[in-house]
């Protein structure tokens, strides 16, 4: 006789995904509509209207990509990339690196700007790059580089590539919903998030900005790109009703629906203060406890910690014995950072001093 699915329950404190609320939970128990009937229609237009507000991007076009952070970071690069064209990537860890790689995929090239693991990339040198390359079509960053717990700065470089005809583009997978974005205020063209970190849905959905620029700039291509990522159509599924462009992942979209109303409830500036206060507790704590953070100073996100593993300790054994014993989940280091650090997130219902302490406390009786 078979078994019904039958998982452990788990705190999710590593770089995501993070635990989503009852209220989410209840939400994807509500009955499955047609994805093009009238009700649920309003739910994609109430989740629009909510990531607006979340984003802080009134203008433009905002809806949520069916897929995983990936998907939104190949739409944005897939629609304004177009081969030969230059693309200056900020690289400071493996996301960055998985955007050169894509724009370099989709035939652009690429401009690096690099900087170490664990360290910001410099805005001066970014500014360096543009002005050695005017003809960038595009910058992109990594706002929150979760494989190093790095937040790299954005608002200066939104103001200097206002008056070009460089797109700015924006990984903000691990920090939309947990600190500060404006996309409006920073001047961002192409932002793309997840649902499942600080948004605290699950997996599936990612939440994507897109400027009038951006928009000029796909009208202006050569040729369409691939089907099911063209933003163009996308906005058509998301704000036309009637139209099919694919069945929308319905559950998903209802999760985030209620994950957007318990954000904006709370409200932005509080939720992020709620993020900050947490991930400072956690790292100091854990520099009380003689533990180095991987990270540079001044530049730790509050929701993605870093921890150096101290000399002696094995970094898998504890990560597992971690999750085995307390039923509590964090990262491992990845690429050079591998063995090195373990990263533990503080995301969405997790960031509160509570659940630091329980971390601390799986992390003290193991190590
Ligand atoms: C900064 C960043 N960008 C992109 C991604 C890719 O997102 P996903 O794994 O949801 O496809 C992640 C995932 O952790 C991420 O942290």
């Amino acid at each position: 006789v078979t078994q019904p699915l039958r998982t452990p329950s788990r705190l999710l404190c590593g770089p995501g995904p993070s635990n989503v609320s009852p209220g989410v939970l209840a939400a994807m128990q509500e009955p499955i509509l047609g994805h093009l009937d009238p009700d649920f229609r309003v739910v994609m237009d109430e989740v629009v209207a909510r990531l607006r507000e979340v984003y802080r991007a009134p203008a433009g076009i905002v809806l949520p990509v069916s897929g995983t952070g990936h998907s939104g970071m190949e739409a944005g690069i897939a629609n304004l990339v177009e081969p030969g064209d230059k693309a200056i990537v900020g690289v400071a860890g493996f996301f960055g690196g998985r955007l050169r790689e894509m724009a370099e995929r989709y035939g652009a090239d690429v401009v690096p700007v690099e900087a170490e693991w664990g360290k910001h990339v410099p805005v001066e040198r970014l500014l360096d790059a543009l002005a050695a390359h005017p003809d960038a079509r595009l910058l992109a960053v990594v706002h929150a580089e979760t494989s190093t717990g790095m937040r790299q700065p954005i608002s200066e470089l939104g103001r200097a590539l206002a008056g070009t005809d460089t797109l700015f583009v924006v990984d903000f997978v691990t920090s939309l919903g947990g600190i500060e974005v404006d996309v409006e205020a920073w001047g961002i063209d192409y932002a793309y998030s997840c649902s499942q970190k600080c948004l605290a849905s699950p997996p599936g959905l990612s939440p994507v900005a897109v400027s009038e620029r951006s928009l000029a700039r796909i009208g202006a291509r050569t040729r369409p790109t691939g089907y099911y990522l063209d933003l163009d159509l996308l906005a058509h599924h998301w704000l036309e009703r009637g139209y099919y462009h694919h069945t929308t992942p319905i559950l998903s979209v209802y999760a985030l629906h209620e994950s957007l109303r318990e954000t904006l409830d709370e409200g932005l500036e509080a939720r992020w203060a709620r993020h900050a206060d947490a991930g400072a507790y956690l790292q100091a704590e854990l520099l009380e406890r003689g533990f180095g953070l991987f990270a540079e100073e001044g530049y730790r996100l509050p929701q993605l910690t870093s921890v150096s593993v101290r000399e002696g300790l094995d970094a898998a054994e504890v990560q597992r014995r971690v999750l085995v014993e307390h039923g509590l989940e964090i990262g491992a280091g990845l690429g050079p950072a591998a063995g090195k650090i373990w990263r533990i997130g503080l995301m969405g219902a997790n960031a509160t001093r509570e659940v630091a302490d329980r971390v601390l406390a799986a992390l003290d009786a193991v190590t």
